[in-house]
């Protein structure tokens, strides 16, 4: 099931987890598991303390007696473990069917690594088929969403905001032939903030299927 394999995968990332990290949280079904099992590890004396990618994973933590920062204030984070709704071998994925993707995506830049867990639906040939989550300025929703359709995305405007206030765009490309092109495209959109796609941000994954664990490194190349 794919609950217990994200639970897997969560515990598997846990391991690298020490005494005296700054650990980011991130936001989702599968960083849920993440969060308990660290709680656990806590309760039996191991000391970390943690920024969140939102307020739900914050909240979260903190019930779990982890000690969360506000990230405003913190530049450096040791470790990041964090979902994704798409990930292939290559580590490139697709985030933010939870709407986090803007601040998950400052909190990898910001970590010295950065692990996705995710259960083995998760893994796919070809990122793409998955809705990519555009983070707007309300002020320029449709200006950016004219502009996405520009690059060939069917858009729709998702009901709700994100912790930052703004709106979120899904675009759905149905493939995408060069996402480094396309993240260039989107990035070069005035009023739009932020996206979904992670294309060197991804260390390492820990992915789960059918109750085995295969984790994934990244090649020593610099990102
Ligand atoms: C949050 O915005 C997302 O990036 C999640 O990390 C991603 O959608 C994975 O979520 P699940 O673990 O719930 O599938």
């Amino acid at each position: 099931m794919a609950d217990d394999d994200k639970r897997l995968a969560a515990e598997a990332a846990v391991g690298e987890v020490r005494d005296g990290m700054l650990v980011g949280l991130g936001t989702g079904s599968t960083v849920a598991f993440l969060i308990a099992a660290l709680g656990e590890r806590v309760r039996d004396g191991l000391r970390i303390e943690a920024v969140s990618t939102s307020i739900a994973s914050a909240r979260a933590a903190e019930a779990l007696g982890i000690i969360v920062h506000d990230f405003a204030g913190v530049a450096r984070v040791d470790l990041t473990i964090d979902g994704a709704d798409e990930i292939d071998a290559q580590l490139r994925a697709i985030k933010g069917a939870g709407g986090a993707m803007l601040r998950e995506k400052v909190v990898a830049a910001a970590s010295d690594r950065m692990v996705v867990i995710a259960d083995g639906t998760k893994r796919v040939n070809a990122i793409g088929a998955a809705k990519l989550p555009v983070e707007v300025l309300p002020f320029a929703r449709s200006f950016v969403a004219a502009r996405l359709e520009a690059l060939g995305a069917a858009v729709g405007l998702r009901e709700g905001g994100t912790d930052n206030g703004n709106l979120i765009l899904d675009a759905r490309f149905g493939r995408i032939d060069d996402a480094r092109a396309l993240a260039a495209a989107i990035d070069a959109i005035p009023g739009a903030l932020g996206h979904g796609l992670f294309l060197r941000e991804v260390d390492a994954a820990y992915v789960a299927d059918a109750g085995v664990v295969t984790r994934i490194e990244r090649d020593q190349r610099p990102r």
